[in-house]
């Protein structure tokens, strides 16, 4: 399987953050969001994010205009037709990823990889939601992409060798690290890390402590570069329930509960530093804890 051109649906932080290191690397970029504008803020904050990495020396000029060249818009899921591989970054729902594999598959090329950026949702199911579960896998990155390392790549029970192959050489020249994580709920890193933040936002509710003895005491305390609430702000407090509740429901645990507080800055659509504002406000010149 060779792989040069990608395709992106979700131009959000995480697609985004993909099509930023793909194009790099050199792959032609098609991505795909809801709404033109939301494809066209994208493709600006690529740019940007890119733009700083010029200044602050970790690129150059003509590697960013090169890159900004190989990104494209794509209106449609059929504009995505002759992608190579197409990896789904859409919102964390089970829901939304179904509807969008039903509608891509027809018209996406018969021999095409599809993978899924899910932080905790069964690869295989998802893939089973397809027309072809043995060329569909998980290719797990970070958050901010093109900073950090690692890549989690999670095979579903159909995922064939050469995917498998063909995915961990694509990871490989993204420049990453790979770890290899078996098709359980939330996978490694968030199995460990969102009940944390879980925890840390029940610390908050029961009222040990304020949003910045909580991060503080991480931070200090712990080493952690980050506050577990200033985390959750950072990955998305949607993103943080919906990874909370698959492990939930997967699990059957109640030690996966997610916290009530969670729930509700959710439902008041403070998702953290995408909506400006979470557990902090970020909306002036300096984030503000909101507790
Ligand atoms: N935020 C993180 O730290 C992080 C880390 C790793 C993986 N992920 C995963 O990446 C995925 C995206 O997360 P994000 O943080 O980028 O979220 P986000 O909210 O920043 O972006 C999601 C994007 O998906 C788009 N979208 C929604 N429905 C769509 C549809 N039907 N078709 C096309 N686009 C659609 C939205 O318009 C939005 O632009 C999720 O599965 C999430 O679990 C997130």
């Amino acid at each position: 399987m060779t792989i040069q051109t990608v395709g992106i649906i979700g131009a959000g932080q995480m697609g985004g953050g993909i099509a930023h290191v793909c194009a790099l690397a050199g792959y032609k970029v098609f991505l795909h969001d809801i709404s033109p504008d939301r494809i066209e803020t994208g493709i600006a904050t690529i740019n940007g994010n890119m733009a700083r990495q010029v200044t602050s020396g970790k690129l150059g000029e003509k590697e960013r205009s090169d890159a900004m060249g190989r990104i494209a818009g794509a209106e449609t899921l059929a504009d995505l037709a002759t992608c190579d591989l197409v990896i789904e970054a859409a919102t964390e729902d089970e829901t939304v990823k179904r509807k969008i594999f039903a509608q891509l598959c027809p018209t996406l090329n018969p021999e095409a990889m599809l993978a899924t950026n899910t932080s905790s949702i069964s690869i295989t199911r998802l893939a089973a939601q397809t027309d072809r579960p043995e060329r569909f896998i998980g290719i797990h990155f970070m958050n901010p992409v093109p900073v950090m390392k690692l890549v989690e790549v999670v095979r579903g029970i159909a995922t064939e060798d050469v995917t498998f192959e063909a995915a961990k050489a694509f990871v490989t020249r993204l420049d990453k690290t790979i770890t290899v994580a078996e098709d359980f709920p939330a996978f490694i890193v968030n199995r460990i890390l969102l009940p944390m933040i879980n925890e840390a936002i029940y610390t908050l509710y029961e009222g040990v402590g304020s949003v910045e003895a909580i991060d503080t005491a991480m931070k200090l305390g712990a080493n952690h570069p980050m506050g577990p609430l200033q985390l959750a702000d950072f990955i998305g407090l949607d993103t943080c329930l919906s990874i909370m509740q698959v492990l939930y429901d997967g699990l059957a645990d109640s030690k996966y509960r997610p916290c009530p507080l969670l729930v509700k800055y959710v439902e008041a659509g403070w998702l953290g530093r995408k909506a400006g504002r979470g557990f902090y406000d970020y909306r002036g010149e300096h984030p503000v804890p909101t507790r």
